[in-house]
């Protein structure tokens, strides 16, 4: 069986092409970064024009590339929320009409599913499994920051998530603070690599809370108040600053989703979202579950950032088990994981 899956609840506009017995056939993102740019954050309004653009490219690559027809697909998905009501639509409405053409099922996605799942997406010549073995679940994107319980395929219990902004979000705004290009994310990392990360003393906002709970938007802020403060604006201090902040946001993710893990007697942790790409996240995480003697499974590179790829692994979770959904289903840019 084979699937094709959209995404567009954000700024990428992405399909992938998933089957049963081969794995994924294609995955094809179409980035819209370099516009947001100028404007230091995404614009929706230009997001949704963009997706409208890059749609049909996207899926003609994809099927190029599996060497497929749509007559060849067994499926149509797309991420129904949660995201940008205007981006999601555009995906949503696209997948709607190809399975009505086709008279094939259409699967609604939920994103942080997407996301959850995307640890355990079959390796090259694995084989498509329908297990989803008990893990923790931790997902850092730029919108959310959840602390999961994965019992099984669709089987999930939320613990904690944050209480105000995303890890992303922190990174982000902490990047526009410091002038850098947005997205903050993967920039602060870079410049972090040649920081010292004892230098300022940030603030672990909830680290004893004793729940699973997150706050990063104090910690915004003692940037913010530090900058001033700063003797020099040297790319030394910056590289300084950027590795003091991330090593905050770092120690608070991984102290909770060991305490998580513990908790939820769970022995596989599985690290999912933009923010899993950051370098000094995954060797934290990996120091500190080979500390506990816990396994842990990140997702990999691709699959870290907004892609088709993780909606089409769920989507072909649930074509498996017929679990379709009616093509009357709208999107949900507040659409919960549980
Ligand atoms: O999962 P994603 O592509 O989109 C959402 O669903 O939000 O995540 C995007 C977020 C952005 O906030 C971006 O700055 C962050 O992931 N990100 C990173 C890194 N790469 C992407 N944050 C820290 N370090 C990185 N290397
Ligand atoms: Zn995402």
């Amino acid at each position: 069986m084979r699937v094709l899956a959209l995404e567009s609840s954000c700024d990428e506009t992405a399909a992938a092409i998933f089957c049963s017995e081969r794995g994924l056939l294609a995955s094809e993102v179409a980035s819209q970064i370099a516009i947001h740019r100028t404007y230091g954050g995404v614009v929706p309004e230009v997001a949704s024009r963009q997706h409208l653009t890059h749609l049909r490219p996207v899926v003609d690559t994809a099927l190029e590339r599996a060497a497929l027809r749509l007559s060849d697909i067994d499926a149509v998905a797309a991420t129904a929320g949660p995201g940008l009501a205007t981006s999601l639509m555009i995906g949503l409405s696209a997948a709607k009409g190809l399975a009505l053409g086709l008279k094939k099922p259409f699967l609604a996605i939920n994103h942080l599913e997407g996301h959850l799942l995307s640890p355990f997406f079959p390796g090259d010549n694995e084989p498509f499994s329908e297990e989803i073995p008990p893990a923790l679940g931790l997902v850092v994107s730029g919108g959310h920051t959840l602390l999961v319980d994965i019992q099984g395929f669709g089987r999930y219990r939320l613990l904690g998530t944050t209480r105000d902004d995303a890890a992303g979000e922190a990174f982000d705004k902490v990047g526009k603070l410091l002038g850098l290009p947005y997205p903050g994310g993967p920039v602060i990392d870079q410049l972090a690599r040649h920081g010292n990360r004892a230098r300022f003393d940030f603030p672990r906002s909830m680290l004893d809370s004793g729940d699973f709970a997150f706050s990063f938007s104090g910690l915004k802020t003692a940037v913010r108040y530090l900058l001033p403060k700063l003797p020099d604006r040297s790319e030394a201090t910056l590289a300084d600053v950027c590795a003091s902040f991330q090593e905050a946001v770092v120690d608070v993710l991984s102290t909770k989703t060991l305490a998580a893990a513990r908790q939820a007697g769970r022995s596989l942790v599985a690290v999912s979202g933009g923010v899993s790409c950051n370098g000094r996240l995954r060797e934290a995480l990996g120091a500190a579950c080979a500390q506990k003697k816990l396994t842990l499974k990140l997702a990999g590179g691709a699959l870290c950032t907004d892609n088709a790829a993780m909606i089409s692994f769920v989507a072909m979770h649930r074509l498996t088990r017929r679990e379709f959904s009616p093509i009357t289903m709208d999107i949900d840019p507040n659409l919960r994981l549980v």
